[in-house]
Order: C-alpha cells, then structure tokens, then sequence
C-alpha cells in the first residue's frame, strides 16, 4: 500500500477589496455587491474543496487536523461573518494549537464578523496598516484613514497581531519618517511585523515618486536595527517577530512544506517523498492549473528559500558542494553579509538587500 502524507497548512484567498490600490498587483474584486459577492464566493469555496478531495487522493495526500490556517486576500476580513458560516460549513478540523490567522483591513471589518471567526479558533490577526502617517496613506491610494487603524489596533490590543507595513513606498520630497510611524506603531503592541517594499503594478503613475534602491535598501536597514533593538527578531527578509510569535504557517513555505490553498489565484504546493507540485486555483471557475516541479527546480527554490531566513545554513542543508561552499560563505562573511553559527551559517539583514546576486552566486556549485 501506498504511504500518505498528511496535509495540515491551508490558505484561503478572499478576492474582495472595497477599493482597488493602485500600485497592487494580487487578483482581487472590487466588493460592490457585498451579500452577492460573500454568497457567490462561499459556493466557489464549496466546490473547489469538492475538487481539492481528488486532487489529494490522485496525489498520495489526505487532511489532517490543520496546523496552520491562513486566511488572506484581498480582503479577508469582508467574507464577514457569512465566511465563518461557510468555513463551518466545510468539515475541516483546527488542531488544538492551530495558528488560525485572519487578515483584517482598517475599515473593513466588522465586530461580529471578528467574533464569529474567533469561535471557529482564529487565534492571530494581519492588519494592512502600510503606513502610519495621513499624507502617505493617501499618497499610496489606501482606502482607509489613520483613524481607522487606530480603531482596530485598538480592538485587537492584547490579541496576537501582526501588522503589514510598506517601505519603498511614494514620497514626496523624501520626508517621510520611517521610523517615526514605527514608533507610534510600536505603541499598540504588535507581536510581529511584516515590512515589504512595495514592488508596484505595471504603469503604476506614481513611480517617479518612489525612492531609488539605495535610498530603500538604507531605509531597510535602518529599520531592521531599530525594530531588532526593540526586541523583535529578524526571522526572515520581510518578517519580524518577538520571541515565539514567529509566523508558523509562512515558515511552512520557507521550509517547502505541504501548504494547501483555496480560493481564486490561490497557490497549493504538495511535497510527497522527493518530488513536489504547485498548483493554482483559476479565477473564472474552480478548477486548478498544475505545474509539476522537476527535482532541480526544488532543489533551486530551497536555496532561494533558506537564504531568506535567519535559519542557519549549511552546504548539507543547502545540497551543495561543500568545499565550494566554505569558500564562498568565507567571501560573503568578509563582505559582514553572514556570520558563523553554530556548525553552519546565519545570513545578515545587509545580505538580503542584495540575495538575488547571492544565490546566483551558488547556482554553480549546486550538486
Ligand atoms: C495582498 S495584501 C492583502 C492585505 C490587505 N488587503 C491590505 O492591502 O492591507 C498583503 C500585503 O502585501 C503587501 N503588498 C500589496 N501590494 C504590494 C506590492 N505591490 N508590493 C509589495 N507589497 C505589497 C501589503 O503590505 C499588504 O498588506
Ligand atoms: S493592497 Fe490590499 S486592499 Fe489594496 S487592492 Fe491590494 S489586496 Fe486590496
């Protein structure tokens, strides 16, 4: 008999935004018929969960009681509490430690919809907060006001939250103060932080705005030292947590572990013994396209991977030519780009401002 693996992570992608920001490029809906929308949306979710089963069965996978669940978007938060009523609805079981995160947009959200998701075990919270300060939350085309983020951090004090937070981001002038908005954000206690620069859409008509990479990469840099000496732990590229509060269910697509996804442009990924396949949910129909992963392109996007993470690295872990290897990290520790842990490597946050040009670095030695 053939062995199963266990699948425990999930992702559900809402697709509604009640405004459409125009730097972002991820598939979302403009929410203008909320019941329409929650009630069409829940069906999609339904049937593709109908589909999933095959796709687990054909593949050696079977649910287990989730570990991890994420539900993200778009806009999580607007599925309300009718999203509750279908989750319910579909059988799947939350272990009892289960990190069951919800993203919940300033202005997009309602106290009910909170509570009825909290009964079914969300347990942490994702706030799209972007920025601290008025002038730059217009300037980045945010729907919602400061005020707003107020209200929700807010509510969520005392809960475990996290906050998203764009750097790179318009300015006019370059006079906004990074640190500053940190600071008052700081205030209301976040467990972790993510911190992304902003990659925007094609066309976006404000790019003459945003600042060129070395100012961002300084930025990036000053605020890794500010945030690490208010005791948050940089994990990962864009992440930072204090002890304990480390996102588990994006450590699960660090370490290419099995994450299952539903919901329009959601992507899956299945590993089984050696090999591994991505699948990606069609926005017209819930129907999936599958893109088998051949062992080098793992192999490649484990690199890639374990070099994003503070995770120490070694030429096992990395399945390189360990010689080569010891050279190069030798090179990059002289450049202060990683420093020696332990038996292997910890790469350093001036490391990730230029990570592409390293793991290329590596292409070459890979066994
Ligand atoms: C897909 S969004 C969903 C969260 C929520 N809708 C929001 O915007 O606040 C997840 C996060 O990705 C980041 N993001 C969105 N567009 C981005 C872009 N073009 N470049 C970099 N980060 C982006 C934002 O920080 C956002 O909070
Ligand atoms: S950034 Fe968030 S709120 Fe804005 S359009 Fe994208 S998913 Fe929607």
């Amino acid at each position: 008999m053939l062995s199963m693996s266990s699948v425990t992570s999930l992702y559900i992608h809402v697709p509604f935004c009640r405004h459409l920001c125009n730097y972002c490029d991820f598939y979302k809906q403009k929410f203008e018929r909320p019941s329409a929308q929650r009630e069409e949306f829940s069906q999609y979710i339904v049937s593709s969960l109908k589909r999933h089963e095959s796709i687990l069965s054909e593949n050696h996978h079977s649910w287990a009681p989730l570990e991890t669940l994420y539900l993200g978007g778009g806009t999580a938060s607007l599925w309300d509490v009718e999203g509750a009523r279908c989750f319910a609805s579909l059988g799947l079981t939350l272990a009892e430690n289960c990190e069951a995160t919800l993203e919940v947009d300033p202005g997009a959200w309602t106290e009910q919809g909170l509570q009825a998701w909290q009964k079914l075990g969300i347990n942490r919270y994702s706030v799209g907060t972007q920025s601290f300060d008025p002038h730059h939350l217009s300037l980045l085309d945010r729907a919602h006001s400061l005020d707003d983020t107020k209200v929700l951090l807010e509510r969520l004090k005392g809960e475990n939250f996290s906050v998203d937070f764009l750097l790179g981001a318009p300015e006019k002038n370059q006079n906004r103060d990074v640190i500053g908005e940190l600071e008052l954000l700081l205030s209301y206690a976040p467990k972790h932080l993510s911190l992304y620069i902003l990659q925007p859409a094609a066309g976006y008509k404000l790019k003459s705005l945003i600042p060129d990479d070395e100012i961002t990469s300084r930025e990036y840099l000053r605020v890794s030292e500010f945030l690490r000496a208010r005791g948050f732990h940089h994990y990962e590229v864009s992440n930072f947590a204090l002890p304990g509060y480390e996102s588990r269910h994006n450590q699960r697509y660090w370490e290419s572990k099995s994450v299952a996804a539903l919901g329009p442009t959601g992507v899956g990924y299945l590993e089984h013994k050696q090999s591994a396949f991505r699948y990606k949910w069609k926005p017209s129909s819930p129907e999936v396209e599958i893109e088998v992963l051949s062992s080098r392109e793992i192999g490649l996007e484990q690199l890639y991977l374990r070099l994003r993470t503070s995770q120490p690295i070694t030429a096992q872990r990395l399945s390189i030519e360990p010689e080569a290897f010891q050279r190069r990290v030798e090179k990059w520790q002289a450049r202060g780009l990683c420093e020696p842990v332990g038996l292997g490597w910890r790469m350093k946050p001036e490391a990730w401002v230029i990570l592409d040009s390293l793991v290329e670095d590596l292409f070459d030695i890979m066994i």
